[in-house]
């Protein structure tokens, strides 16, 4: 909540400097032209509109928990895992997925507030989460999915608030939510999310919570004393389920093309 007056401030400053209408008639080009003119885009949102003609369109968030035993066992495997530095770490070009592209300052920045891992995510835990998700969250996506990217991370407290640890939304294309699911408690301590209005805290560990991140605005909240383990797994709605199949990246937010999961399913890539 302490972000919505920065946000308010920045857009009033703006509209300030630029005039109302200008400041508006800016946005809206640049947002027609982000859109209109990428071709991914359009077929993700053609592929959404069906998926919501046919199946219906989802609700805000929704939080629920995984049961303690696939928890524990997530705990012991990241702990066992090692830290990469994220400012060294490349993208592989011929990836599927679409990647953040920041700069190395931003990374360093990132590297001073959080922990990442660089796991190996095709593996039979990982199988085993999705599966559990898969009953979770079934009836709050209502159409069929495809897991697309997993990564996971620990923010140190008291980091800083800057980038996912302010209000945003991630701008996907059209058709994805997240479920940001958290093996340490959600509390003051150890940092909680906020989603919308709400702010998810005070939940054991093996809190999930799955939501609409590009629609919905949300923001990490660090904790006051003890760091928080996060691990973010994107989902995308589709007429076909589907694992992924393929290592999650880091920097990853979601497939290039609306056809990769069917031409996967099809075996023609
Ligand atoms: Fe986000």
């Amino acid at each position: 909540m302490s972000n919505i007056p920065k946000i308010l401030e920045r857009a009033i400053f703006n509209i300030k400097r630029e005039g109302l209408t200008s400041w508006f008639l800016k946005r809206a080009e640049l947002n027609l032209k982000r859109r209109l003119f990428n071709i991914s885009w359009i077929l993700f949102a053609v592929h959404e509109f069906w998926i919501s003609i046919l199946y219906g369109k989802t609700g805000d968030y929704f939080v629920f928990n995984i049961s303690d035993s696939l928890r524990d066992r997530l705990i012991s495997f990241f702990l066992e895992q090692e830290f990469a530095n994220y400012k060294d770490w490349g993208s592989d070009e011929e990836n599927l997925l679409m990647f953040n592209s920041l700069s190395y300052e931003t990374r360093s920045r990132v590297d001073k507030n959080v922990k990442i891992w660089n796991f190996n995510s095709k593996n039979l835990l990982f199988t085993k989460l999705q599966e559990e998700l898969s009953v979770k969250i079934k009836s709050f996506v209502k159409s069929p999915f495809c897991f697309v990217n997993v990564r996971a991370w620990k923010t140190l407290p008291n980091s800083e608030l800057f980038g996912p640890n302010t209000l945003h939304t991630d701008g996907f294309y059209p058709g994805h939510l997240k479920v940001m699911l958290y093996l340490t408690p959600l509390s003051k301590e150890s940092g909680a999310l906020q989603v919308g209005q709400e702010l998810i805290i005070d939940k054991p560990a093996g809190t999930a919570v799955i939501f609409k991140n590009s629609d919905v605005i949300h923001s990490g909240i660090p904790g006051k004393s003890e760091e928080r383990i996060s691990i973010e797994i994107t989902i995308f709605r589709s007429f076909i389920y589907q694992f992924q199949f393929h290592n999650g990246h880091y920097d990853g937010r979601h497939y290039k093309s609306v056809f990769t999961p069917y031409l996967k399913c099809l075996r023609i890539i």
